[in-house]
């Protein structure tokens, strides 16, 4: 790629979550908790050209590996993504994102009646039905949660 069609360049430390289904990078800083208020430098790029995907979007985050937890997040919304820990400008370490068959603590059930939502002490469990598209059920009330619900529910 030449000069002249550098759209995103490289980083020197950090992640960079790639091939994230067109359209969902936003979902995916949404999930991570990012605010844009942070003191680091981070780039989303929607639609960018790919050749196995048509098109894809990448996050990259600079200074900062995430987390096991925080890239079983990332399967949520972005069940295709791809996990590059980047050390002095290497690729030091590649993960595929990978949803666990039951979600505990993560996300809110969507019923207001269901008993993890009361003052009891339940932590929220749910049953992966389908990846793509999300379908959860609740394991305490049945409800059945999609990945929209699961965007505005999550801890
Ligand atoms: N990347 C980066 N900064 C670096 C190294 C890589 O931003 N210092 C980005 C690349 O632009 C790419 C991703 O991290 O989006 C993965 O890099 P790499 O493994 O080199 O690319 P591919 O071989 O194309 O990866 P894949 O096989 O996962 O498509
Ligand atoms: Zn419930």
């Amino acid at each position: 790629m030449s000069e002249k069609d550098l759209r995103v360049s490289k980083i020197k430390d950090g992640t960079v979550i790639d091939h994230i289904s067109a359209g969902y990078a936003l979902d995916v800083v949404k999930i991570l908790g990012i605010t844009g208020h942070e003191r680091r430098i981070i780039t989303i790029a929607i639609n960018i050209p790919s050749k196995n995907f048509i098109v894809k979007d990448i996050v990259k985050i600079e200074g900062r590996a995430l987390n096991s937890q925080e890239v079983n997040r990332i399967a949520l919304v972005a069940p295709h993504a791809s996990i590059n820990i980047i050390q002095n400008y290497s690729v030091v370490k590649k993960l595929e994102v990978k949803l666990p068959k039951i979600i505990e603590g993560i996300i809110k059930c969507i019923n207001p009646s269901c008993i993890s939502n009361s003052n009891e002490p339940v932590t929220p469990k749910f049953y992966v039905k389908s990846e793509d598209p999300l379908n959860l059920k609740c394991h305490y009330c049945s409800y059945i949660l999609e990945k929209s619900d699961v965007l505005c529910n999550f801890n």
